[in-house]
């Protein structure tokens, strides 16, 4: 699934991020690490461009940027066993009857009664302490299926009182004991973690199963969210969980239901303090709009997580301010790195994706690091992997430029490089004297220079942003911005820009802004200008160049 394959050619194509040859991928699913052999897995319909017939489609890669699409891992799940259980809450006065034949009846989905596959995660069972073998690959991931629900059992006509159709959620597992090629659904698709253990009514949101080892403590930990509340689960044995916590929404911020939720293990750099990051997707609210990432710090115990302070929870920080990074996890079974990846969308305007024949992709792998920034406060660092170095050959030198640009605007096109797959980075300084009110790049830019997405910093509001508005789409765009914390009279931009997306990397890491973009729809091929820019006043550009990125 790259462009390694001589099919990618497809107008829009991403060249350097993952995206299957054919159909609809969400969610990056299990990721893990396997005798050199990196995996990923994803929420995929085999069938269709849209969601779906949800599945975990798989591809490997050896360094994080190739990838190479595999046979569907996990298909949607066939059987539908008749259920009749009765679903109480903790303070449930009046308990609900679910029963009936398993129904999967989607609003655009497909009525085809199977249990789909939705998120999760896999870890590497090197003690064999789930009985499958040594170095099973364990998948836990939730099945969601449909029931009919009555609100009593006195009817002897089972539907009866029917109330409608309910979502129900259940956590299950799937082994693979041949390095990931196939797995089996444990005890067929009966859950490990059954529905029944909801602690609220969010039967139909309970949901994204990750696990991580705890080292300190010897015990495996899942997270998993219910609502707006992520459960903490234990286990030993890695079959049995015991639920030991949980982790309530203690701000306004991003009032979405929460999703893939995830514990990170991390040292922070430069000492051996260990630390936990709490980091989950909201559906809606998060500052580009509809759905983004936050983390919370703190530390776990084994069997719950401790914010910093008391404050932590209701400040959360976001881990990208564009409008794609979404559902991202980290991988399993990297030692001493925290490598994790998104799925490059938003749930809030997907639809307006228009690809074909396939909709979704990946975002780089980046490496996250974790900054002391203050006294009980904590940054993470994201910079993309390494790796992403074997795809550069040729690096075109900006060189050291001072731009002087009094009560204008000043334009200069960079005339040795053409193309649409390329690294940008430059280090713009200025005095306050004769601070811009503008600098940045134009990416993608039309001949005419008439369209163009632009990439740039505000010194005076310390405001640095992507700007779509005038790359020609007939859709109304956002501009993402995100304000930095400190001004300091200069910033660093790094940008990765593929055939539909763009990754702004901001001093080295500390603010990152992802989205898609569609430059120039009537005439694709007419956007591989570049150039940058400066607006009242004056700045040096240094270390700046262009770096063409190959596939
Ligand atoms: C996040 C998500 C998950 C769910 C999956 C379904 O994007 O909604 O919560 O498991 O996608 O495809």
């Amino acid at each position: 699934g790259h462009a390694d394959d001589s099919n990618y050619q497809e107008t829009y194509r991403n060249q350097f991020h993952y995206s299957a040859n054919k159909n609809w991928i969400n969610d990056p699913n299990g990721l893990v690490q396997l005798d050199g052999v990196y995996h990923m897995f994803y929420q995929h319909n085999p069938y269709g461009n849209e969601w779906g017939n949800m599945s975990w489609g798989h591809a490997t890669s050896t360094d994080l940027i190739h990838w190479k699409e595999q046979p569907i891992a996990i298909p949607e799940a066939e059987n539908s066993p008749w259920v009749d259980f009765w679903f109480k809450t903790k303070d449930d006065t009046k308990p609900v009857h679910y029963i009936g034949t398993p129904t999967t009846n989607w609003d655009g989905g497909h009525p085809n009664g199977k249990k789909y596959i939705f998120s999760g995660s896999i870890i590497v069972d090197k003690e064999n302490k789930a009985g499958f073998g040594k170095n099973a690959l364990l998948a836990y991931y939730t099945s969601t299926y449909q029931v009919a629900v009555r609100d009593d059992d006195t009817s002897k006509d089972p539907l009866g009182n029917y109330l409608g159709l309910r979502e129900i959620q259940e956590q299950c597992l799937a082994y693979s004991t041949d390095g990931g090629k196939t797995f089996t659904k444990y005890k067929g698709s009966e859950p490990i973690i059954p529905v029944t253990a909801v602690p609220n009514e969010q039967t139909g949101n309970f949901r994204d199963p990750k696990v991580v080892y705890d080292d300190e403590h010897k015990v495996w930990a899942m997270t998993v969210v219910t609502g707006q509340e992520v459960d903490i689960y234990t286990s030993t044995n890695l079959i049995d969980w015991k639920y030991q916590s949980n982790i309530l929404r203690k701000h306004d911020v991003g009032n979405g239901v929460w999703e893939c939720p995830e514990l990170i293990p991390m040292t922070v750099s430069g000492t051996k303090e260990k630390k936990w990051v709490l980091s989950l997707s909201v559906q809606n609210g998060a500052p580009a709009g509809g759905s983004g990432m936050q983390y919370f710090v703190g530390d776990f115990d084994g069997k719950a997580f401790h914010p910093e302070t008391s404050e932590t929870m209701k400040n959360p920080k976001w881990l990208d301010y564009g409008e794609d990074f979404y559902a991202g996890i980290t991988f399993s079974n990297v030692p001493d790195r925290t490598i994790m990846l998104g799925w490059m969308s938003n749930w809030s305007y997907v639809g307006e994706q228009h690809t074909s024949p396939w909709k979704g992709e990946m975002t780089l792998p980046r490496e996250l690091t974790l900054k002391k920034v203050a006294h009980q406060d904590y940054q993470l660092i994201q910079e993309p992997v390494k790796e992403i170095n074997n795809l550069s050959n040729k690096v075109v030198q900006l060189g050291n430029k001072k731009v002087k640009a009094i009560n204008e605007t000043k334009v200069n096109k960079v005339t040795n490089y053409q193309g649409q797959h390329y690294r940008l980075s430059a280090e713009f300084s200025w005095k306050e004297k004769t601070m811009p009110t503008q600098l940045g790049f134009n990416l993608r830019e039309s001949k005419d220079g008439s369209k163009k997405v632009v990439v740039g910093y505000n010194p005076k509001t310390q405001t640095a942003y992507i700007d779509r508005t005038k790359d020609g789409e007939n859709i109304s765009r956002n501009s993402t911005k995100v304000k930095l914390d400190s001004d300091q009279k200069k910033i660093k931009l790094t940008v990765y820009v593929d055939s539909s997306s763009i990754e702004v990397f901001i001093n080295d890491g500390e603010k990152v802004l992802t989205q898609v973009m569609y430059p120039n729809p009537d005439q694709p091929s007419d956007s591989n200008g570049l150039s940058y820019f400066v607006s009242n006043g004056e700045v040096k550009m240094k270390h700046a160049s262009v770096t063409k990125l190959n596939s």
